[in-house]
């Protein structure tokens, strides 16, 4: 059962280092998380499953990882200026500021302003000079800049449509309120992917895409029972939408977006397009003179088209927080309680743990090492040599971090090349010859 309680999530993420409070021994930052060292490889592992879904095991993607700092010309024609804001209220009696529509019940919301728009775009100086006319901002999605570098990937690998462009990085947004750990934080990553088709054929492509990312979340170990499909109601459609599809979790805190799948059109790549009256556009954009391209194709009548984009678009913080607490369990064996993250084998950010039963046998300690190089060497990510605490103590160490096996190296190994493999779920052990290790370790994955 997955965990109901947030608190239980972040005291094992902080206890195991898998996520920290930013810059907590000044007294933190809101808002900013620090993945530490188990933290770093489920996000990596997490970034990799994707990319690997959606690029290499498709024909039609290409990658691209572009720069964060972004052009004020890019978020002026994205719409990103005039829109990309949120009401905010201050509260004279408490003295704090909230999203107009998230004020919280300690608030008695007797004394609040009239709300104003609040842009959630962190701006930053590009340069030597403080001009406040050569600032840059931080991205607050990774998406622009795949619409900015359309002609520059359709030239360099000749796509034609139906093709995506595929980037996982970092977005910025100034929130108003956070909420509930890594879910709404200032810091974060998107995987995004901006598919182009012809128009006409997107709301295919768009229901396609709702079920290709509905399975990968489920290959991921998120049930289906905890995923919710929302159709976004027109009067709450993005500028740029014609059509968004949410796919939503049962965080602890509740019902809320995980990723969002929608049909921008032929919006993004017209904005950012000169000469837009000679593209047919059906979307309705702000004339632009300082674009110094055509984002589109010639069709077979030799006519300009604008592709429609479906945009699927998925935060790794948010990943990581349902991931965790789909594998989050705590099992009653006899009078103790057993906490084990039942991650799938290609997100745990140990594969295996290699103990050596002796800590301070030299043979033993040298035979651990041996196979842990042997397996490390398979590339199927971290392999751990575990030379601290006894048996007992790693063993629940790595049911709590998720680590699918721990092989234990003892003076049998030594004398008939065996060695004990224990499995995490069901905490069964057999004994497995070093010949054969090979290939149950790669069994997992
Ligand atoms: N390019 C489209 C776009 O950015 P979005 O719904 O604003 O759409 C997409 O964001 C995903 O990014 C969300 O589904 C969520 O997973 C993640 N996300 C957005 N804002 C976030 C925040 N402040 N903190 C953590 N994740 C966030």
């Amino acid at each position: 059962m997955p965990a109901t309680n947030i608190e239980d999530l972040i005291a094992l993420c902080k206890r195991r280092g898998f996520i920290f409070q930013s810059s907590e021994i000044y007294g933190g930052t809101q808002g900013l998380y620090d993945y530490g060292p188990l933290g770093v490889e489920l996000k990596n592992n997490i970034k990799n499953s994707w990319w690997k879904s959606i690029v290499y095991e498709r024909d039609d993607v290409e990658g691209l990882d572009a720069a964060i700092l972004t052009k004020q010309s890019v978020l002026k024609y994205s719409g990103h200026e005039e829109t990309f804001t949120d009401p905010l209220v201050d509260c004279k009696s408490c003295g704090e500021r909230f999203r107009a529509d998230q004020v919280p019940d300690y608030c008695k919301k007797e004394d609040l302003t009239e709300p104003r728009q609040f842009n959630l775009m962190f701006k930053t100086n590009i340069g030597p000079v403080d001009d406040g006319k050569t600032f840059a901002y931080l991205r607050p999605e990774t998406a622009q800049q795949i619409f900015t570098n359309f002609k520059n990937v359709v030239d360099s690998t000749s796509r034609n449509v139906p093709f995506g462009i595929a980037q996982i990085g970092k977005a910025f947004r100034n929130e108003i309120t956070l909420k509930s750990f890594i879910f709404r934080v200032r810091e974060f990553e998107q995987m995004e992917l901006e598919f182009f088709v012809v128009p006409g054929t997107d709301e295919d492509w768009h229901k396609k895409w709702v079920e290709l990312r509905i399975n990968w979340w489920e290959k991921q170990g998120v049930s289906k029972k905890s995923l919710e499909l929302y159709e976004v109601p027109k009067d709450e459609l993005a500028h740029y939408s014609k059509a968004t599809v949410d796919i939503m979790y049962k965080f602890p805190h509740g019902v809320e977006e995980l990723e969002g799948i929608a049909n921008r059109t032929d919006f993004d790549l017209g904005s950012h397009s000169k000469n837009q009256d000679e593209l047919s556009l059906k979307s309705k954009v702000s004339e632009n003179n300082e674009s110094n391209a055509k984002l589109a194709l010639k069709d077979e009548n030799n006519n300009w088209m604008v592709p429609f984009v479906i945009e699927p678009s998925a935060g790794v913080d948010r990943a990581i927080l349902a991931i965790l607490n789909e594998a989050y369990h705590l099992e009653k064996i006899e009078d103790k309680e057993r906490v084990v993250l039942k991650l799938k084998p290609h997100l745990s950010p140990i594969k295996a743990a290699i103990i050596p039963l002796k800590k301070n046998d030299e043979k033993i300690v040298a035979k651990a090492k041996e196979i842990k190089n042997k397996l490390q060497s398979l590339g199927l990510g971290r392999v751990l040599f575990e030379n601290s605490g006894n048996i007992g103590k790693n063993y629940r160490r790595h049911d709590e971090i998720g680590t699918p096996i721990c092989i234990t190296i003892d003076f049998e190994t030594l004398e008939e090349e065996t060695v004990t493999v224990r499995d995490r779920d069901t905490m069964s052990q057999k004994r497995v010859s070093i010949t054969d290790l090979e290939e149950v370790f790669k069994d997992l994955f």
